[in-house]
C-alpha cells in the first residue's frame, strides 16, 4: 500500500465529498498536518508553508498571500508565455518528445522567473534530480531496517544539500542586484508582519519557504501539463476543438492576461486532466482530538487520508468516470455536483496557495504549445506512478506534428 502510517496508528480512508468537507473545512481545527507522509518531506522542506501548523503557518500564509492575488498572477502571464516559447523552440517535428522532462523544465523556469525573479535554466537538472531522490525516500517504508534506510537517507540528505546550494545562489543574486521587485522572494526578504511589528524571517525560514515553493510550485503543474497533453494526444476531436479555440482567441499572437478568461475549453482541459490524474492524489491529516466524521468516530492520533483520486473517479459525481470529457467543467455541470467532489488543490484554510497561479500557468502553456504543434500518442495509455505526486511512466513520449 502506498500510504502506511506507523504501526498501531489507525488509518481512515475518506473519499466522500461530505466527509472531505468535514475534515478540510468544517472541522479543520481538529485535523493537523503532522502525519506520516509529511515527516519524510519535512526533512527536506523544513518548516515551510506546506509542512507547518499553528501560528508559524498562519503568519507565513498571511505574509505570502499578496504574491498570489489576481493582479499578481496576471502580471506573470507574459513570462509564462515567453518561457513556453523557449520550450516550443526545442520541439522537433516527428521526433519522439519526452513530454514529462520538457514540462518539468518549463514549470521550473516559470516558477524561477515569476516568483523568484531568477533564471533557473542551469539548475533545472539539479532540482529535478533532487525531487526524484525525495520520491525515493518517501517510497521507503518506515519499518524498513536501518541498513536499508541508511543509503536512502544519505541520498536524501545529499538532495537537500544540492537544493540548498540553489537557494543560496537565488538569495545571493537577489541581495547583490540593484533592481527592486515585488515578487515572492522579495516578500520573504522584506517580510514585516503587520500584526507583529517588524519581525523579519530568519535565513532558515527563508530557505525553507524557498525550497517549499521551488518543489511545490513546479512538480504538480508539470504533471498536470504532461497528463493534459497526453490525454489530448489520444483524443483528436477534443484536440481539434482546442486548436480552434486557440486560433480564434489568439489569432496567431502571444497569450496575454486578457485572453485567459476566453480560453474556456483550454481551462476545462486542464481541470479534466487534474480530475483524472490529480497530481496531489492524496491529502493526509492527523486527528488532533477525537472527531466524528459522518457515522464514524475518529480517535485522537489516527491518520486520515483523503484519497482524491477515487473521489474524482466516483460515477455518482462524474458519470462515465474514465472518459476524458472537459465539458464536465461547464458552469451548469459544476453546479450539479457537490463542491468537494473535485478537490485537486485541497480545500479549506490549507488549500493550495498557488491554485489560481497553476491554473493560469497550465492554460497559458497549453494554448502557447498548440499554436505551433499538435501531438500524437499511440498504444496503450501510460500508467500512473503514485509517488509524492502522480506522474506518468518515465518512458512516455509524444509525437509532435507541426501546424501549418
Ligand atoms: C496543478 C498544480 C498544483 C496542485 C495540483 C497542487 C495541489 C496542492 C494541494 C492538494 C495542496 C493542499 C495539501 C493539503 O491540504 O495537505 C497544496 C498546498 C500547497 N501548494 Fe499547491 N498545488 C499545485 C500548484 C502549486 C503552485 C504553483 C504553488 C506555488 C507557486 C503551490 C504551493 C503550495 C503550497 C505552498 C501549499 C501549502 C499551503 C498551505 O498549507 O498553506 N502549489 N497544493
Amino acid at each position: 500500500m502506498y500510504y502506511a502510517p506507523a504501526r498501531g496508528v489507525p488509518l481512515y480512508v475518506i473519499k466522500h465529498p461530505d466527509h472531505i468537507r468535514e475534515v478540510l473545512i468544517t472541522q479543520a481545527d481538529a485535523f493537523e498536518k503532522t502525519h506520516t507522509a509529511l515527516e519524510s518531506l519535512a526533512r527536506v522542506l523544513g518548516q515551510g508553508l506546506l509542512t507547518t501548523d499553528g501560528e508559524v503557518w498562519r503568519r507565513h500564509r498571511r505574509l505570502l498571500g499578496p504574491a498570489f492575488t489576481k493582479k499578481a498572477i496576471e502580471s506573470c502571464v507574459g513570462a509564462m508565455a515567453d518561457e513556453t516559447r523557449v520550450t516550443v523552440s526545442k520541439i522537433k517535428e516527428g521526433r519522439a518528445w519526452d513530454v514529462g522532462h520538457a514540462m518539468t523544465d518549463l514549470t521550473l523556469r516559470i516558477v524561477g522567473r515569476t516568483l523568484l525573479g531568477i533564471d533557473l535554466a542551469k539548475e533545472v537538472e539539479i532540482v529535478g534530480r533532487s525531487m526524484s531522490r525525495l520520491q525515493l525516500s518517501l517510497a521507503m517504508p518506515r519499518a524498513a531496517p536501518a541498513a536499508l534506510r541508511w543509503p536512502v537517507d544519505r541520498v536524501t540528505a545529499r538532495a537537500a544539500e544540492q537544493l540548498d546550494g540553489v537557494i543560496e545562489r537565488v538569495v545571493a543574486s537577489r541581495r547583490a542586484g540593484s533592481t527592486r521587485r515585488s515578487d515572492l522572494l522579495q516578500m520573504l526578504l522584506d517580510a514585516v508582519d503587520p500584526e507583529e511589528g517588524s519581525v523579519q524571517l530568519s535565513p532558515r525560514e527563508i530557505r525553507d519557504e524557498l525550497v517549499t515553493f521551488l518543489l511545490a510550485g513546479h512538480e504538480t503543474t508539470s504533471n498536470t501539463l504532461t497528463w493534459a497533453l497526453t490525454l489530448l494526444a489520444r483524443a483528436p476531436e477534443v484536440e481539434r476543438a482546442l486548436v480552434r479555440e486557440v486560433d480564434e482567441v489568439l489569432g496567431g499572437r502571444e497569450v496575454t492576461s486578457a485572453d485567459v478568461e476566453h480560453l474556456a475549453l483550454t481551462d476545462r482541459v486542464v481541470r479534466e486532466a487534474m480530475r483524472l490524474y490529480p497530481p496531489a492524489f492524496v491529502v493526509a491529516r492527523r486527528a488532533a482530538r477525537e472527531a466524528t466524521i459522518g457515522e464514524f468516530s475518529i480517535p485522537r492520533g489516527s491518520e486520515v487520508v483523503i484519497w482524491i483520486y477515487f473521489t474524482h473517479r466516483d460515477p455518482r459525481f462524474f458519470p462515465d468516470p474514465l472518459a476524458f470529457k472537459p465539458e464536465r467543467f461547464a458552469p451548469e455541470e459544476e453546479e450539479r455536483r457537490p463542491k468537494q467532489a473535485y478537490v485537486p488543490f485541497g480545500a479549506g484554510p490549507r488549500a493550495c496557495i498557488g491554485r489560481a497561479f497553476a491554473q493560469v500557468e497550465a492554460t497559458v502553456a497549453l494554448a502557447s504549445l498548440y499554436q505551433r504543434f499538435t501531438f500524437r500518442h499511440e498504444g496503450p495509455p501510460p500508467k500512473a506512478r503514485p509517488r509524492i505526486t502522480l506522474s506518468p511512466s518515465r518512458d512516455l513520449r509524444l509525437t509532435p506534428v507541426a501546424r501549418r
